[in-house]
């Protein structure tokens, strides 16, 4: 017993599920053997089955546990925790329909939640994705060429709206779009994606940050707070009483695995980070320059514009002016227009009551004001980013060319009349 891990690990099996009842069990058997395991991993025992089993023998791969017989399922659950070894994919089940334990059991590291009596595609679908995220979340057909667009969402100045315009972009992309999305904020001291979305930031980006070399699938299935079946957020506070000290490794690890374990990430770029990183933008498809109407907006878009003509020649690039009220500019839409030699492609409008009630519900600007201009602009705005991956396949290739071109050759057009 030299390697203790290594003696551990060989004995794991792939599958293990503690349940408490014979329809559960019934139900389970033929979807396990379906997936090429053995219908005797269907125990019955449900969680304290669960906690009994793993303190004596090595965890399963993938852990399906009924919480139906716990009368608290968090406190057990974080029991479970105690002796089940990292790296297990762990899907609950029961009979408490109640968002907020949904919410907190994600939290708490649970890869989903099923309501019983839960049918036999729901209990697949969740099996299949927990798959999925042990291959670092990768779709199962090799051949579908998964899409990812990564948007880099940046503030000309700050406090003009920027975080919240990633939030609630992040947003529609899983809402509306219907794509798995993660919201990566990269502001590490004043990170306000979490904040946004009434979330707790967790340890996930600081830990990465100290870290960079553990940042894998697993480490981010970990790391990321969920705020919704479809949207997951890594965020911080980190203590203020101390720089970060990293040369960029981790922010660039972090892009790299969730392009593969996301369809959509929306990175919200303190403007001071582009000094520091530009590689933070070496791959991402599309930018949303969010500006006022200003003179240091002015200045500085015309600035951080050329910068990107030469650190992210391939992004398409979206302009959105913010916080726009009609006579309150201090510049006319215009004469911005001119300076910068590029038009904004959406304005969106200061809309005080809006925001104070999207803070009020802990939503994003989208989700809470859907009806209202600045939500509808909002979802606008999430379309066409959206447009440049359509997965329709009629409309691949033509239908992605011809977004791409026509934000690039906007950007190229300019960028020419700006190089004379
Ligand atoms: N369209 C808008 N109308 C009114 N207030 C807004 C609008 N967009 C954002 N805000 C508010 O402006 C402040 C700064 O927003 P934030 O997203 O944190 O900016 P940044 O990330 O650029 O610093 C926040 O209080 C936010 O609620
Ligand atoms: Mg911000």
């Amino acid at each position: 017993m030299n390697a203790p891990f290594n003696s551990r690990t060989s004995t794991r099996h792939p599958f293990a599920a503690y349940v408490c009842d014979d329809v559960s069990a019934e139900l389970l058997k033929p979807l396990v053997f379906e997936l090429g395991w053995p219908p005797e991993s269907v125990n019955r025992g449900g969680l304290r089955g669960a906690i009994q089993a793993l303190s004596v023998s090595a965890s399963p791969t993938i852990l399906f546990v009924d919480l139906a017989d716990t009368a608290d399922p968090l406190n057990d659950v974080s029991a479970l925790a105690e002796v089940c070894e990292p790296g297990t994919v762990v899907i609950a089940a029961g009979t408490v329909n109640d968002v907020r334990l949904y919410r907190e059991l994600l939290n708490s590291g649970i890869q989903d939640y099923l309501l019983k009596p839960f049918t036999a595609d729901q209990v697949r679908d969740s099996l299949a994705q927990a798959q999925m995220m042990l291959m670092g979340a990768r779709p199962i057909d090799p051949a579908d060429d998964h899409i990812h667009l990564m948007t880099a969402v940046i503030g000309v100045r700050g406090g003009i709206g920027a975080s919240s315009i990633a939030a609630s972009l992040a947003w529609l992309m899983g809402e509306n779009g219907g794509h798995r999305t993660a919201l990566l904020d990269l502001d590490v001291h004043f990170g306000t994606g979490a904040l946004a979305l009434d979330l707790e930031p967790g340890r996930g980006l600081t830990d990465a940050i100290d870290n960079p070399s553990r940042i894998d699938g697993l480490f981010l299935e970990r790391a990321l707070v969920r705020a919704n079946d479809k949207l997951s957020v890594l965020s911080a506070e980190a203590p203020i009483n101390a720089p970060i000290l990293t040369d960029g490794a981790a922010y660039f690890q972090l892009q790299e695995e969730m392009k593969s374990a996301f369809e959509c990430t929306v990175v919200d770029v303190p403007r001071h980070m582009m000094v520091q990183h530009p590689h933070l933008f070496h791959d991402v498809q599309s930018i949303v320059l969010v500006v006022d109407l200003t003179l240091a907006a002015t200045r500085d878009t015309i600035r951080i514009l050329a910068w990107l003509r030469n650190n992210a020649p391939q992004a398409g690039i979206l302009i959105v002016a913010n916080r726009i009220h009609p006579s309150l500019t201090e510049i006319g839409r215009k004469d911005f227009e001119s300076s910068i030699e590029r038009p904004i492609d959406f304005v969106l409008p200061y809309d005080l009551k809006q925001v104070v009630n999207a803070a009020k519900l802990g939503k994003s600007i989208a989700e809470a004001a859907k009806t209202a201009k600045i939500g509808q602009t909002l979802a606008q705005i999430s379309r066409k980013l959206l447009q440049l991956v359509a997965d329709d396949p009629a409309s691949e290739g033509s239908h992605k060319a011809s977004l791409l071109d026509e934000l690039l050759t906007v950007f190229k057009s300019k960028s020419k009349i700006a190089r004379k």
